[in-house]
């Protein structure tokens, strides 16, 4: 089985606050998205990695990766992305040449994921599941509200589900390449993630450990967490 990896990279990072395209901005010198693509070719059994890029950044994301290294064994690819992160993974997918039988899809904005967790994800998939998820408890007690109309009104609890029976899922996340494609093919919803276009056909999808190291840089806190991990890393 030869697995390949869609890397989405084309969102703005408005939450981050201004600059450029969240995926180009520096983590300790070297761009986040680099810190991702690098952290999926550490596993031996990628052997292709699709980073769908800004549409206007194609180019400048294509001399990046030629000036970073990659293991001789994995070879990259640089797509255009779209207006959503779904859009932006399906013209990923629609650059996959056909001898990739496990996809797997990775958010640029997850660079310090650990290769155990890129490999459990694989390993779960070449196990037979269709689609996997790495996942984690959460601290937080989860409240659903119903959202106020004007920002800044008091919002009235409409849920509390079980803490004990949630998870926050991460990436990457991997498929049966025919599994994916299908539920790219077939869902028009808005989705968050990958997993729940293959839940609504019907199927399941499994959840492995994921690692507190995989979150997701989004706020500007988030930044100095990550370079104080990788701070830890070179220690
Ligand atoms: O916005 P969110 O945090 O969910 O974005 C997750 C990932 O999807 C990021 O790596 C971002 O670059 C990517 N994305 C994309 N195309 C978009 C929007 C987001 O590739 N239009």
């Amino acid at each position: 089985a030869r697995t390949a990896v869609v890397i989405p990279a084309a969102g703005k990072g408005v939450r981050l606050g201004p600059g450029a395209p969240k995926a180009l901005r520096a983590l300790n010198g070297t761009p986040m998205l680099i810190h991702a693509v690098r952290a999926m070719a550490a596993s031996r059994a990628v052997s292709l990695v699709v980073v769908v890029a800004p549409p206007d950044g194609a180019a400048e994301v294509k001399s990046l990766l030629d000036a970073h290294a990659l293991p001789e064994r994995t070879d990259f690819l640089v797509v255009p992305g779209g207006e959503t992160r779904q859009e932006s993974v399906k013209l990923g997918l629609d650059a996959l040449p056909p001898e990739h039988d496990i996809v797997l899809v990775h958010d640029a904005a997850r660079p310090l994921v650990p290769v155990d967790t890129v490999d459990a994800v694989i390993e779960a998939v070449r196990d037979g599941a269709q689609a996997v998820v790495p996942a984690l408890p959460l601290a937080d007690t989860v409240k659903e509200v119903e959202p106020a109309a004007v920002t800044g009104e008091p919002e009235p609890v409409v849920a509390t589900p079980q803490r004990a029976r949630l998870r926050a899922v991460q990436t990457p996340q991997g498929f049966d390449r025919a599994t994916l494609i299908r539920a790219h093919e077939t869902v028009t919803d808005d989705v968050t993630d990958d997993a729940s276009m293959v839940e609504q056909l019907g199927l399941t999808v499994v959840v492995v450990p994921g690692h507190e190291e995989a979150f997701k840089v989004t706020r500007p806190l988030d930044l100095v967490l990550a370079e104080a991990v990788l701070a830890r890393r070179r220690l």
